[in-house]
């Protein structure tokens, strides 16, 4: 059975979402109150928050993150809405076993604001993508990605909303795909 963990900065609805339906080995927050982690309380996962400003520097934060992801025998690390680039500590250890949620359709719109560079472009479309985490900002190796019509009578709020709702069908779709087994 594949143990997952979950990493976010926020809010957490894409947390909620994969909580819902797998069982999550924890949740990681780089922010002490952010909500996710009142949503894992109500969900009943174990939950992990620190912050990198706490540590001398981003490797030694990076090591910290290892070091959980090693005692928790973790073989998949799902990004979602997790704010910090991942770097060289993080990835030496775990490459190929981190995926993240984007909400365009890469290679269109990375970075972090999607929604609303694709809503200033004026696209008709859209989209949501997973993918596996290099190096770069949101470059790594596609794996599932779908597309979002822009509605003639639509606002950046419902933009918004229908994006996320293809998120919220995406990941479980691909964690199954991926051999994640369902609670
Ligand atoms: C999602 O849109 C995700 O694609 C992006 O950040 C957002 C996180 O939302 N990377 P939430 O915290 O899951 O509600």
């Amino acid at each position: 059975m594949k143990r997952i963990a979950v990493f976010a900065s926020g809010s957490g609805s894409n947390f909620q979402v994969i909580a819902e339906n797998f069982p999550v080995v924890f949740v990681f927050s780089d922010h002490r109150d952010a909500y996710v982690l009142e949503r894992a309380q109500n969900l009943d996962v174990a939950s992990y928050a620190f912050e990198l400003k706490e540590f001398d520097n981003k490797a030694a934060y990076e090591k910290a993150l290892v070091d959980l992801l090693d005692e928790h025998q973790i073989d998949l690390v799902c990004l979602a809405g997790y704010m910090k680039i991942v770097g060289p500590t993080l990835l030496a250890a775990y490459e190929g076993r981190i995926i993240n949620i984007h909400p365009a359709y890469l290679s269109e719109f990375p970075g972090a604001h999607g929604i609303q560079d694709a809503w200033d472009a004026g696209v008709a479309e859209s989209g949501v993508t997973i993918h596996y985490v290099d190096s770069g900002v949101d470059t790594g190796k596609i794996i599932h990605q779908v597309r979002v019509p822009r509605l003639e009578t639509d606002t950046i709020e419902t933009f918004e909303t229908r994006i996320h709702e293809a998120e919220y069908k995406l990941y479980p779709q691909v964690l199954k795909e991926l051999g994640v087994t369902e609670r």
